[in-house]
C-alpha cells in the first residue's frame, strides 16, 4: 500500500532510528540484538497492517522499542553488588574509579534514598568500555562522594542521558515518578490548564495574600559545549565570551549590563558588588562551597567564566556558569504570577532568536539540564512567602511535611541548602519539572499557595 510519507514523519522515523541506535549502543551485545531483532518483527508486522498513516506507525514503533528495550535490559539490569566487581573496581589502578565505585556501592546500604547508588549496577558498568566507565563514573561521583544526596549524579554532555540510558532513564523515572520512556512535551500555553482561574489571572491578592517576591526561572544549556561538569577553564571563557556577544543585543533591547566574576574580564566586579548581587537574589552563591557541585566538577575553576547579566529594571537575568550553562530568571516584587511567567516567555524567545545560541534539547527529555532533577522544563517557578505558624519553631520542618503531599519544596531564604528568614519566610515552588508543562508549573504554584495559605492558618489553631 503506498502511504504518503510527510517530512514531519520522515523527521521522527529518523529520530527514532538515531535514539534507538545511541540507546542500543549502551546495551550489551545480547540486549541489543534482542532488541534491534524484536524491533524488525514488529515493524514488519506494522507495515504489513497498514495503518492509516505512517505518524501513528512511528509512535507505535517507539512505543514497542521501549517495551522490548525494557525485556532485553531485564535480566542485564541487576543494582545487586557482584562481590567479584566490585573487588576488581575498588582495586583499580585509577583512583578516581576506585573510590567513586567502592563509595557508591557502599551508599547502597548506609544510604538507599539516593537515587543513583539505589539505582547504580555495577554489572551495567562492567558492560561498558573503559572510556564509557570513566564517563559515567564522573556523573555518578557526586553522589558516590557525597552519600547523602537525594539524587546523586549529573549529566556531563547532553547526550549522556541516552548514551547510559539503562542507567539514567531507571534515575529519571525513579525521580520524576513518570514510567521509563516517558516523552516530555514543552508547552507555555495557560489556557485550559486545571486550576487557572477563569479570568487566567493567577492573583495572589484573591488568595489574601499581599505583594511577594516572585521569581521564574528556567535551566538552559549551550548545545556547542559540554556540560558545566566536564567544561574545562578555556570551554568557560569561551562561552563566557560568546554570551558577552548575546548580552550586547539584549542590552539594546532590555538595557542593564553584564558582571563579570572573571578575573581581568572588562566587566569585572569587585567582591563587594558580587556580594550585594547575592544578597539581593540577582546572583549565584560560591559554587566552591557546595560540595555536591565540586565533586561533579560543576564547580570547578571558580570563578572562572562564571557571572550575570541584569537587565536595566532589575527584572531579568541570566547567570552564566552555575550549574547549568544559563540559568535566565523573572523576578519582581508583586501580586500576579503571570507577570514574571509572560516575561520570561518573551525573553526567552529573544534569547532563543540570537544568531548562534541554540540550547540542548532532547526529543524525550525536552530541555536537558546537569542535573536529572531539572530535565524537560527546567523550570523552577518560586515566590517568598512568610509561614510563621508552620515555622513557629525556627526550622522549616513543619513546613515541608505540609508542603510535600502538596507537590511543593520549601527552601531557604537564599535557595538551596540555606535556612529559612527569621520572621518565617520560605521560598515555595512546585517540585515538578519533568513531563508537566510550563503553563501547567505556574499554575502548580498558585494552587499550591492556596493550599498553604490555608495549612497556615490551621497551624494557627
Ligand atoms: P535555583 O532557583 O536557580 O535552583 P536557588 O534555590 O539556589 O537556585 O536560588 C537562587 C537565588 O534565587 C537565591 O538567592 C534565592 O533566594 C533566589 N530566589 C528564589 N526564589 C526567589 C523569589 N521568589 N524571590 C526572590 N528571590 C528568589
Ligand atoms: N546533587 C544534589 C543531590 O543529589 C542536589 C540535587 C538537586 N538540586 C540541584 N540543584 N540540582 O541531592
Amino acid at each position: 500500500c503506498a502511504l504518503p510519507i510527510s517530512a514531519t514523519t520522515m523527521a521522527s522515523a529518523s529520530r527514532m532510528l538515531r535514539s534507538l541506535r545511541l540507546r542500543s549502543s549502551s546495551l550489551s551485545k545480547a540486549a541489543a540484538a534482542a532488541t534491534v531483532a524484536g524491533l524488525g518483527a514488529f515493524s514488519v508486522n506494522a507495515v504489513a497492517s497498514c495503518e492509516p498513516g505512517l505518524d501513528s506507525v512511528v509512535t507505535r514503533l517507539e512505543k514497542v522499542a521501549n517495551r522490548l528495550e525494557a525485556i532485553a535490559e531485564g535480566g542485564d539490569y541487576d543494582t545487586s553488588v557482584d562481590a567479584a566487581l566490585l573487588a576488581k573496581y575498588s582495586n583499580s589502578s585509577d583512583g578516581y574509579i576506585a573510590s567513586c565505585i567502592s563509595k557508591i556501592c557502599a551508599a547502597k546500604v548506609t544510604n538507599p534514598s539516593n537515587i543513583t547508588a539505589s539505582l547504580f549496577s555495577i554489572k551495567y558498568f562492567d558492560s561498558l568500555s573503559e572510556a564509557a566507565q570513566k564517563a559515567l563514573a564522573m556523573c555518578i561521583n557526586s553522589g558516590a562522594q557525597n552519600a547523602d544526596s537525594g539524587m546523586g549524579c549529573y549529566a556531563m554532555s547532553p547526550t549522556d542521558y541516552d548514551t547510559y540510558g539503562p542507567f539514567f532513564s531507571r534515575v529519571i523515572a525513579a525521580y520524576h515518578k513518570v514510567p521509563r520512556g516517558s516523552k516530555h512535551v514543552t508547552d507555555w500555553n495557560l489556557s485550559g490548564v486545571e486550576g487557572l482561574p477563569e479570568d487566567g489571572q493567577l492573583d495572589l491578592t484573591k488568595l489574601g495574600l499581599p505583594a511577594l517576591s516572585m521569581r521564574v526561572r528556567v535551566g538552559r544549556n549551550l548545545s556547542d559545549f559540554k556540560l558545566p561538569g566536564a567544561m574545562s577553564a578555556a570551554d568557560r571563557l569561551r562561552m563566557e565570551q560568546k554570551m558577552c556577544v548575546a548580552f550586547e543585543k539584549l542590552k539594546q533591547k532590555f538595557g542593564g549590563r553584564y558582571h563579570s566574576l572573571t578575573p581581568g574580564h572588562p566587566d569585572h566586579i569587585t567582591n563587594d558588588e558580587y556580594n550585594a548581587l547575592v544578597k539581593g537574589h540577582k546572583m549565584f552563591k560560591d559554587m566552591s562551597d557546595d560540595s555536591y557541585l565540586a565533586d561533579a566538577g560543576i564547580a570547578s575553576d571558580w570563578p572562572v567564566g562564571r557571572g550575570c547579566y541584569v537587565s536595566g529594571d532589575g527584572g531579568f537575568i541570566i547567570w552564566v556558569g552555575e550549574e547549568d550553562h544559563l540559568r535566565i530568571m523573572c523576578m519582581n516584587k508583586g501580586t500576579v504570577l503571570n507577570e514574571v511567567f509572560d516575561r520570561l516567555k518573551t525573553a526567552l524567545d529573544t534569547v532563543e532568536s540570537i544568531e548562534g545560541l541554540k540550547f540542548a534539547h532532547s526529543d524525550t527529555y525536552g530541555y536537558v539540564t546537569s542535573c536529572p532533577t531539572n530535565l524537560g522544563t527546567g523550570m523552577r517557578a518560586s515566590v517568598h512567602m512568610k509561614c510563621p505558624n508552620l515555622t513557629a519553631d525556627g526550622t522549616d520542618a513543619a513546613c515541608k511535611a505540609v508542603c510535600k503531599p502538596l507537590g511543593l519544596s520549601v527552601r531557604g531564604l537564599g535557595g538551596e541548602h540555606t535556612p529559612i528568614g527569621a520572621d518565617g519566610t520560605v521560598d515555595i515552588s512546585p517540585s515538578a519539572r519533568f513531563c508537566i508543562s510550563e503553563a501547567q508549573i505556574v499554575t502548580a504554584l498558585y494552587t499550591g499557595i492556596k493550599n498553604l495559605v490555608a495549612e497556615e492558618a490551621t497551624a494557627k489553631k
